[in-house]
């Protein structure tokens, strides 16, 4: 499916030009000025690093020292905000991610606040974002599917036998009901399988918030509250400055909020049922972290997949947010499984791939409008919203990017309240500071055709093409990927010495 309109024909855009500033219109400047986020935690700057997935955790969801050395080189470019990337609340395998189910996770997080501290000198605020997610299986090898996973139903049986047009297959065993699955031609599997059984078949198991049959779906209203609030605890006892909580993207939350979340139990369908849990979670977390604890929302403020929620609900569930006392809003766009591209067999499918993806992370093949600053309307629609509604909570908007004067034009709008910046952060995570000092000049700037983003679709470790190959063999402190081919980390900087 596409949300397209005839416009969408893909052009190939220059990065915008950059007029970098002087260090005293730095200190001038809105983006590099003071915010009070929640009822006391100033941030120095509205320079925000949201959060990435560098995929650097242990296979039991570890802090490691790659985890450290990654979050302190963001550190050194001292932002005001640094978002740790989406943390599970749940004790269960999730591969190098990192986790923030149990109180085990605490020494290791406690130390990246640590590192995060030092580097930054104490300027840089961190969040962590935590996160809830469904099962998603790889795409299985068609034999294994019809010999294994798919289950053989009597409702399968009656296909079978209306297509065939033999009564016989309303009684046949099992085996020979998988035998016949496996050699059938492929119109008889798209007669006779359900829209889930073929995609489960074509893009590997998925589940839906929206699947009442499954007792653990049914109980996720029950549930999450008390592990998000429980991993809220634990992130302020590792002295983060606050958490997010992780309602965008393909994940649990944002299938709550979305429209096509169908649940009957009230929990979903209209827009009430749809934020129900989400505000359920919100105040279980503000519960138990107190009013004083720093808790935001990311979260889309456009699906951008057909039937999936717009701007006008992005707005509304804002307002309730607000009400509901969240301390900022970080708006997202798009990343959803529904129009993710057909995975390989044996890969899972990846929300950041079909048109919704490459909104999430736009890139400089894109329509007309380009990739730059193209989410900020949505950003600026909310924050509208909050402001005729008598809310200031503060509203963060990113996408595409890149230099100050982008920024500061935004601010300058009203269309945010703080601007972050991902890839151009992980192409050079001295960046902000290399503006402090009016050195902008020698910003090494993204060019926004996401070799990160194919890392990261292959669970790899996150690089960047512009720093991975710059490697001298011989310096003993180079870190290498576990491929033994890039950089770990961008090289160092400091500033030239002054004349
Ligand atoms: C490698 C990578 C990992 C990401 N991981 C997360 C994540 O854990 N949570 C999240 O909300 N967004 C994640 N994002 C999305 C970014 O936070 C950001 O919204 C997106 O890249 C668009 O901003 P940009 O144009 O400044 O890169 C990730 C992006 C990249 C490139
Ligand atoms: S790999 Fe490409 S898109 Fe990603 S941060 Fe580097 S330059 Fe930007």
């Amino acid at each position: 499916m596409s949300v397209s309109t005839p416009e969408r024909k893909r052009v190939r855009h220059p990065l915008p030009p950059a007029r970098w500033p002087t260090r005293e219109e730095v200190a001038r400047s809105r983006w590099f000025s003071p915010i009070t986020l929640g009822t006391r935690l100033v941030a120095a700057e509205r320079t925000w690093v949201p959060a990435m997935v560098p995929w650097r955790a242990t296979d039991d969801g570890f802090v490691t020292e790659d985890v450290l050395a990654w979050y302190a080189r963001f550190a050194e470019g001292e932002p005001g905000v640094l978002v740790v990337e989406a943390t599970g609340i749940r004790d269960i395998p999730s591969g190098p991610l990192l986790r923030i189910g149990d109180d085990r996770f605490l020494p290791g997080l406690a130390r990246l606040v640590d590192t995060v501290r030092e580097k930054s000198h104490g300027r840089t605020r961190l969040f962590i974002q935590i996160i809830d997610f469904l099962t998603v299986r790889r795409r299985p090898e068609p034999e294994k599917y019809f010999a294994r996973y798919l289950p053989i139903t009597d409702a399968l049986r009656v296909q079978l036998a209306l297509w065939l047009d033999d009564k016989r297959w309303r009684e046949a065993p099992e085996d020979e009901v998988r035998r016949f699955l496996r050699e059938a031609d492929r119109v008889t599997l798209e007669t006779v399988l359900t829209d889930r059984e073929l995609e489960a078949l074509d893009y590997g198991y998925r589940e839906r918030v929206w699947d009442l049959h499954l007792p653990w779906i049914r109980e996720l209203p029950r549930v999450l509250p008390a592990l998000f609030a429980e991993a809220a605890r634990r992130a302020q006892a590792a002295g983060f400055d606050g958490v997010e909580l992780h309602y965008a993207h393909a994940y649990t939350m944002a299938s709550f909020l979305s429209r096509l979340n169908t649940r009957t139990d009230g929990y979903g369908a209209s827009l009430d049922g749809r934020v129900r849990l989400p505000l359920e979670v919100l105040r279980a977390v503000r519960a138990r972290v107190g009013p004083d604890y720093v808790v935001g929302i990311r979260y889309l403020g456009d699906e951008v997949v057909e039937g999936g929620s717009r701007v006008e609900d992005a707005v509304w569930f804002g307002v309730r947010f607000a009400e509901a006392g969240v301390d900022y809003l970080s708006v997202s766009k798009g990343g959803r499984f529904e129009d993710a591209k057909q995975p390989k067999v044996g890969e899972a499918v990846y929300p950041y791939t079909g048109e919704s993806g490459s909104e999430c992370m736009p890139t400089v093949f894109s329509d007309a409008r380009g990739p730059f600053g193209r989410n900020v309307c949505l950003a600026a629609a909310i924050r509208r919203a909050l402001r005729d509604a008598g809310h200031a909570t503060p509203v963060v908007t990113s996408g595409g990017i890149t230099t100050f004067e982008q920024a500061e034009a935004i601010l300058e709008r009203g269309e945010a309240d703080c601007v972050a910046a991902a890839r151009q952060s992980l192409a050079d995570p001295d960046w902000f500071r290399k503006i402090r000092l009016g050195l902008g000049h020698l910003v090494r700037r993204c060019e926004f055709t996401n070799y990160c983003e194919g890392l990261d679709q292959r669970h790899k470790q996150v690089t960047c093409k512009l720093w991975d190959r710059k490697l001298d063999p011989t310096d003993p402190s180079v870190t290498l990927a576990s491929d033994g081919r890039r950089r770990l980390l961008p090289p160092p900087w400091e500033p030239p010495a002054e004349r």
